[in-house]
């Protein structure tokens, strides 16, 4: 196992994203459904029914930023959304979503199970590959340059991104801004992210990895959120190398609507 010494910066720009392997990825953390990821969903499939109950929406826009190889994010947004942007920067799991789209693989059958313990996805009227291949479109891009796209999602996720992403404090602050600033106000979104991370493989390559704990996440929301909720989940079984739990933030935007500052 790799991990960088203390010392050591790397900036997302200095990070070689095309080497992530999806499929290493996918065996590594959703081939099967591990017990932290069940109380993820359970605690973001109850906050967005509970946003949406009773309400008729109009056209609802969802994205969910550094999708990686991980749709279960998007699954969370499924029953309420016309549309949504799967935004994701590495080639490889640009491919990866793509291959999705059409059908997905069986193994995110068990993720959809667990959100159909809530009522709104249970109600869903068609067969949800046919929904998310209807509402689902893979962007390749940056997160950073959402800047350009203040307020334009009706709600959002983002996991285990901002801080698996860089080693740099700013950097992750600046990358849960990006997503937040992307959302209307009064949007509801969810965040995941490792704590204490010292990094990860994602098949041969090593990638960086920000050190933050509950405070830094809560910190890095606070400004452009309404009421939200962080919650700290511990490591179970090592599944995940070199963390010590993860945090799980939900809540609403704020109508905050300043200039992103750089
Ligand atoms: C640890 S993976 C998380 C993937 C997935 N969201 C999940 O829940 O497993 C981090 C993801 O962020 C993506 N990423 C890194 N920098 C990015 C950037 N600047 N803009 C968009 N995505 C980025 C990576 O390519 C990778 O897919």
């Amino acid at each position: 196992m790799t991990f960088r010494s203390p010392g050591d910066t790397q900036l997302n720009a200095d990070v070689s994203w095309a080497s992530f392997d999806p499929i290493a990825y996918v065996d590594h953390n959703y081939r099967a459904l591990q017990a932290e990821d069940e109380e993820i969903i359970h605690i973001v499939r109850d906050h967005f029914g509970d946003h949406f109950r009773g309400r008729t929406p109009g056209p609802v826009s969802g994205i969910d930023v550094g999708a990686g190889a991980n749709l279960y994010p998007a699954l969370a947004m499924l029953p309420w959304c016309d549309e949504i942007t799967l935004l994701e920067r590495s080639s490889a799991n640009v491919r990866y979503l793509e291959s999705q789209v059409g059908s997905y693989d069986a193994n995110w059958d068990q993720f959809w199970r667990v959100l159909c313990k809530n009522e709104a996805y249970a109600a869903l009227d068609m067969d949800p590959r046919a929904k998310f291949r209807d509402a689902v479109r893979v962007e390749p891009g940056n997160l950073f340059d959402l800047v350009r796209h203040e307020g334009r999602w009706s709600m959002g996720t983002m996991f285990f991104v901002a801080e698996s992403m860089t080693t740099s404090h700013k950097e992750f602050a600046r990358g849960v801004e990006c997503f937040l600033r992307a959302l209307a106000p009064g949007a509801p979104f969810a965040a995941a992210f490792m704590e204490h991370s010292r990094g990860y493989h994602a098949g041969e390559h090593f990638f960086p990895a920000c050190d933050v704990g509950e405070l830094e996440v809560y910190e890095s929301l606070e400004p452009f959120v309404g009421e939200f909720k962080t919650m700290r989940l511990k490591a179970s079984a090592a599944v995940r190398e070199g963390y010590s739990g993860m945090i799980v933030a939900y809540g609403r935007r704020n109508s905050d609507s300043g200039i992103p500052t750089d």
